[in-house]
């Protein structure tokens, strides 16, 4: 078959039919997902932040102790960015999709809230939130003072300086996320790779601990990634455009 829009028709049964009998949905999502709210990725060539800044000199905790005003400049540039984008259909594709099978778990890897705005429920945050932020002292979670003697932003608990409350290069992933997402990889009857390049670990290796349980494994990814030849169905789209259409296609339960 050499017509690709065939091709890619002759997935979209098998990936519904998988959806449709599911017990339980595991899916990760990527940069991808947010591509089309208009916000970068991390590796695409032309917009890909990294494409633009070198992520040692920025999303590091190194980086962050040597100049924490640069740091903050460059958080603040993308929180700004991220109030002002809206979650696209896929994001709300996958809110509805929670609630058209008997468990779906969300793990995403994006720190932008878009899920959670699209009414994404009980997201695990495998990379933190970007428009949170956390106490570098009681390294928790923290409200800003008011207040603070050399313009970078303190805890109003303990005056300690805040962070951007997201997982740097080189620092874990919270232990909650993380045990809760490989509990769901290894759960899961159906796993959906979405919008991810597939190169970051631990994340990546989620949906290989599925397919090492025997679960159907769909990746939707307009590009081939690590991952397609091991996944059960590659899905060569975008998420906004494939994700309304497997649930249009979804039958009732
Ligand atoms: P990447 O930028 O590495 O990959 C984005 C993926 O999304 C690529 O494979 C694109 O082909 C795909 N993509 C682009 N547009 C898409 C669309 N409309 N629909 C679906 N897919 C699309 O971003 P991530 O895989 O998320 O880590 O990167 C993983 C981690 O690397 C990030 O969480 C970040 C980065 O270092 C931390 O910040 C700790």
């Amino acid at each position: 078959m050499n017509d690709p829009a065939a091709a890619l028709e002759s997935l979209i049964e098998p990936a519904v039919a998988a959806l449709h009998s599911a017990r339980h949905v595991c899916v990760i999502t990527g940069a991808g997902v947010s591509a089309e709210s208009g916000v970068p990725t991390f590796r695409d060539a032309l917009t890909g932040h990294w494409s633009k800044f070198n992520p040692e000199d920025l999303a590091t905790p190194e980086a962050f102790e040597r100049n924490p005003r640069f740091v903050w400049d460059w958080y603040e540039s993308r929180r700004e960015m991220i109030r002002r984008v809206e979650p696209n259909p896929g994001h709300y594709a996958l809110a509805q999709l929670a609630r058209r099978v008997p468990r779906l778990t969300l793990v995403t890897q994006n720190v932008d809230g878009l899920h959670q705005r699209a009414g994404s429920r009980g997201v695990l945050e495998y990379h933190g939130n970007i428009l949170r932020d956390r106490c570098t002292v009681e390294r928790v979670a923290a409200s800003r003072s008011d207040a603070s003697n050399d313009g970078l932003p303190k805890c109003a608990a303990c005056g300690g300086l805040l962070r951007p409350d997201v997982v740097w290069f080189g620092e874990v992933i919270p232990a909650g996320p993380m045990l809760a997402a490989a509990e769901a990889a290894a759960d899961c009857d159906v796993f959906l790779s979405i919008g991810t390049s597939s190169l970051v670990y631990p994340a990546a290796g989620l949906a290989e601990c599925a397919l090492d349980s025997g679960a159907t494994v769909i990746e939707i990814n307009p590009n081939p990634t690590d991952l397609s030849a091991a996944a059960s169905i590659a899905l060569g789209g975008a998420s906004g455009v494939m994700l309304p259409r497997l649930l249009a296609a979804l039958p009732p339960r």
